[in-house]
């Protein structure tokens, strides 16, 4: 019997399109596009709605002509969201004496790790720009009216044993200090914490992830996840 081979299937492209968002608060969508635009995207839409609130389309890099990938929508948390997170809170006594012990657990396990729950990573060729955009978030952190108090930062350098990438971290006004190392090498992160979004379980907050491979090195985080 003459078996016909199937033809080789042909390699479809398929990339991450986009991700929706929600800022917490209802009025603060120009805070949340604020915070985003800090981080290196650009607002391409922004849409008021009947409710007062505001509809965007961010863009993570506006110079790529494609207008169909790295983008970031983002919306007011709704209001059935909103009611289901009281709801939550209520229920589980949130910050009143009788809080539910699993509350503290998860908080506990959240400030021991910035990617434990869901956060966006976004992978920048600059590791001067991350170094520079961590540095005016601490400025912003510090002393803006409308920030202060709203963001958390966090920085994991690579694990040691790459003497070039070893002394440029060392030399690192942001990574030089951390205690904190990724789960691989030759790369660094910097987290953003920030409340203006809304994620996780109590829809408290959401973390954005800066990352930087230095060139030259096969072995990275992002090829070898070392627990
Ligand atoms: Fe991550």
């Amino acid at each position: 019997m003459n078996m016909v081979a199937a033809p080789a299937a042909a390699h479809v492209r398929r990339t991450v399109s986009h991700i929706a968002l929600n800022y917490r608060n209802p009025d603060e969508g120009p805070l949340a596009a604020r915070l985003l635009e800090v981080l290196g995207f650009s607002v391409v839409q922004d849409i008021p709605l009947p409710d007062g609130s505001r509809f965007y389309q961010l863009l993570i890099d506006a110079t790529v002509p494609t207008r169909a990938e790295g983008i970031v929508y983002m919306s007011a948390l709704p209001a059935a969201d909103r009611a289901l997170y009281a709801a939550i809170r209520e229920g589980l006594g949130v910050g009143r004496g009788h809080e539910h012990p699993a509350v503290a657990s998860y908080r506990s396990a959240q400030a021991s790790d910035p990617e434990y729950g869901f956060h966006v990573g976004i992978l920048v060729e600059s590791l001067e720009w991350i170094e520079d955009t961590m540095a005016k978030l601490k400025a912003l952190a510090e002393s803006d009216r409308q920030f202060k108090g709203r963001i958390n930062l966090l920085c994991n350098r690579s694990r040691r044993g790459s003497p070039e990438v070893d002394a440029r971290l060392d030399a690192s006004p942001l990574f030089g200090t951390t205690p904190r190392e990724t789960y691989g090498r030759n790369a660094v992160q910097a987290f953003v914490e920030t409340d203006i979004f809304a994620a996780g379980a109590l829809g408290e907050k959401l973390v954005f992830e800066l990352d930087y491979v230095f060139p030259g090195y096969p072995d990275n985080m992002f090829t070898k996840t070392e627990l």
